[in-house]
């Protein structure tokens, strides 16, 4: 695979992928997070001598129609104010309009295309579309980890056609996650949590093969009890619970002890249904202990990022992974569609 240093990026028009999914309730950004990860790879790649930068995202499910409720619009604007600099939009990359911006971009000039998944071809993975979007330009950089798991054009098909490299985030989370399936220092544990058992017992029963102690909580624990799933020896499941909606305290604090004693631990879920703060206390004890904990620290997931952010606790983690399926599906040990692509046609 090719990183961004491995490029020639001079007097270059770049394609890039981004994962701009970001939350938007009427019309207002949510959390920028994803927006403000991706700045060093913009910046990197106009800061090269004539680059031009055009971007594509998608923004949730619009079902291959354009839909004004999931513009990339007002990311745009975000994007403009992060940078200090015009970011021209393009409503269609498929009309002449669209061709007209992006071939009379200037050295250093940047651009945002609308929702690429207003395409049903996006969605298929259509390589004529994938085509399409990416042939006004000298090589494509994935930077999309977030959306890497999936088979879609501007993720997996592009790079059959052109020179193709990773962003920075998708080095570092290729790096990072790496050390997750591999911990590099023992005690190793996992904290499993969330809501769904099919996406996440793939991820117990992987990392199990490889940590010393994997804890689950969340609904999952209830299910893999009351299903009587069949895990190894060494995956915890709560003793107590309140109400079946959080851990218990005996729970709590026993799960509170093995993440201090642990030198390396990865978090992904909820052990509870926190947004309801009497079942809070299962997850905020799991998190407080992880806060105080002096061990190598990757945490990633919706929920997980939530709480971290929450609490202004960034600092406090090595790593936080920007990818909610994707990261699951990378720690289950799958290799993710955006990521072959990259490997395969660099
Ligand atoms: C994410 O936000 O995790 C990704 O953008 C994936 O979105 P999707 O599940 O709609 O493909």
């Amino acid at each position: 695979m090719k990183f961004l240093k491995d490029v020639d990026f001079k007097n270059k028009r770049v394609l890039l992928r981004a994962g701009f999914n970001v939350p938007i309730e009427n019309g207002i950004i949510k959390d920028d997070w994803r927006i403000r990860a991706t700045l060093p790879t913009i910046k990197y790649i106009l800061k090269q001598p004539k680059s031009k930068l055009v971007i594509i995202s998608h923004l949730g499910r619009p079902d291959g129609k354009a839909n004004p409720d999931y513009s990339l619009r007002v990311v745009a604007d975000r994007l403009s104010e992060l940078l200090g600099k015009e970011v021209k939009f393009i409503e269609d990359i498929l009309s002449p309009e669209g061709d007209n911006i992006i071939q009379s971009l200037g050295e250093g000039e940047i651009a945002l295309v609308e929702n690429i998944r207003f395409y049903p071809e996006e969605e298929q993975g259509n390589e004529q579309f994938a085509i399409e979007i990416s042939h006004h330009f000298g090589v494509f950089v994935n930077d999309a980890f977030c959306d890497s798991h999936r088979a879609h054009a501007s993720i997996s098909v592009i790079p059959k056609f052109k020179p193709s490299c990773a962003g920075l985030i998708m080095e570092k989370e290729i790096g990072e996650l790496t050390k997750a399936l591999n911990p590099p220092k023992r005690p190793s544990l996992a904290i499993i949590g969330g809501i769904k058992i099919e996406t996440k017992l793939p991820v117990i029963e992987e990392l199990a093969k490889v940590y010393d102690i994997i804890l689950v909580g969340g609904k999952i624990g209830i299910e893999a009890q009351e299903k009587n799933i069949k895990l190894q020896e060494n995956v915890i499941l709560p003793e107590d619970y309140v109400d079946g909606k959080d851990i218990g305290p005996k729970t709590a604090e026993k799960y509170a002890k093995v993440i201090e004693a642990a030198a390396f631990a990865v978090w992904n879920g909820a052990l509870g249904k926190f947004e309801e703060v009497e079942y809070a206390a299962g997850t905020m004890a799991v998190f407080n202990a992880l806060c105080k904990a002096d061990s190598y620290k990757i945490a990633g997931g919706g929920e997980t990022v939530e709480i971290i952010q929450n609490y202004k606790k960034n600092d406090c983690f090595d790593f936080i992974s920007s990818g909610g399926g994707a990261m699951l599906e990378f720690l289950a040990g799958e290799k993710l569609p955006g990521i072959i692509a990259l490997e395969e046609n660099a």
